[in-house]
């Protein structure tokens, strides 16, 4: 089971840290992969956009190759048992606890003028989310193990006092470290938050694209042959090998390792892989985005079908907590 917040669009970092895990996964595990439009709520009040944010993720998440036969993919606030688990979870989660995670206190310290219950309880949502089908591994990035930590201790606590239910969820990492994909400029990896001509999205248009990467950090290139590479020069190269291109990748390699290198040039074609791999990404997710009963017809399957797993869950949980009185 994993969750994303529907704030912002994707980009390639999220596509090969992400998003290209969770399409492998659908074939191996019974998945649910959510959009999680409540936490959203806990820092945006204005739900002007909601509506647009979610059903550019989903297409997205479809357009990537997340299938809705395999996986189950739904809205956070289409499956009500959500709130339900989080209020019983939310008698077992300590003030303490939750004024002391980072999460917390970095948005604290962002929006001092709406620390909202919500926004403290955010570790209890998500436990929610992950316990509502009892699920065992749960696809997050490093940013996400304190939450995790926090479910496994409700997961604990519930169980403790009111019977065996839930199974502790750890991270699921993918057996090897996540593919980290530099930002552009050099400067850490490419986010949504951060620089926007570093980082690559999916909905780029072609010229975008070839603009951002004209863009990107180079110099005059290597004088003495077989000199280490600084930070921003191997990032382009890194670029080419997510792409896919080890041929280009291998003979840029070589021109650089001989001082041969021509940047512009390797931008170029770097540029054309970029485009080569994300514009059927992108005119996917534009036509899935166009075709709003589509997905309409996808998200409320995925909500009947995460819906089933919560109530079966609800029942057990309403039945240890001793407010199933008949
Ligand atoms: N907190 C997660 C994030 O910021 C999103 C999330 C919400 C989530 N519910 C989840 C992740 C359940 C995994 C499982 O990215």
């Amino acid at each position: 089971m994993s969750g994303i917040r529907p704030t912002g669009i994707l980009h390639l970092g999220s596509y090969f840290g992400a998003l290209q895990n969770y399409v492998k996964l659908q074939h191996e595990y019974n998945c649910y992969f959510m959009v999680a439009d409540l936490h959203s709520l806990t820092t945006h009040p204005d739900t002007q956009m909601l509506r647009q944010s979610v059903l550019h993720v989903v297409s997205e998440y479809l357009a990537c190759g997340l299938d809705p036969e395999k996986a189950t993919l739904y809205c956070q606030s289409a499956v009500f048992e959500t709130s339900e688990l989080y209020f019983y979870l939310n008698t077992l989660a300590y003030k303490g606890e939750l004024e002391k995670t980072t999460t917390f206190k970095d948005k604290a310290r962002a929006q001092p003028q709406n620390i909202n219950a919500a926004l403290l309880t955010y570790p209890v949502l998500q436990a929610a989310d992950i316990l509502l089908h009892r699920a065992k591994y749960v696809p997050v990035g490093k940013d996400q193990e304190q939450h995790l930590e926090m479910a496994r201790n409700f997961a604990a606590r519930f169980n403790h006092r009111y019977g065996e239910i839930f199974p502790e969820p750890i991270a699921f990492n993918f057996g090897q470290e996540l593919v980290k994909v530099p930002s552009l400029d050099g400067a850490g990896k490419m986010s949504k938050s951060e620089n926007q001509n570093a980082t690559i999205y999916l909905s780029d248009s072609d010229e975008l694209i070839r603009k951002k990467i004209k863009k990107a950090k180079t110099d005059e290139g290597p004088k003495v042959p077989d000199t280490p590479m600084p930070d921003y020069i191997e990032n382009i190269f890194q670029l080419l090998k997510l792409t896919g291109a080890l041929e280009l990748y291998d003979k840029f390699k070589a021109d650089y390792n001989t001082c041969m290198i021509r940047y512009g040039d390797m931008k170029k074609e770097l540029a054309e892989e970029m485009i080569r791999f994300i514009a059927p990404i992108r005119e996917k997710a534009e036509a899935i985005r166009n075709d709003e009963g589509y997905l309409r017809d996808i998200l409320e399957a995925g909500a009947a079908k995460a819906g089933k797993s919560a109530q079966a869950t609800m029942e057990l949980v309403r039945k240890a907590v001793g407010v199933k009185y008949f």
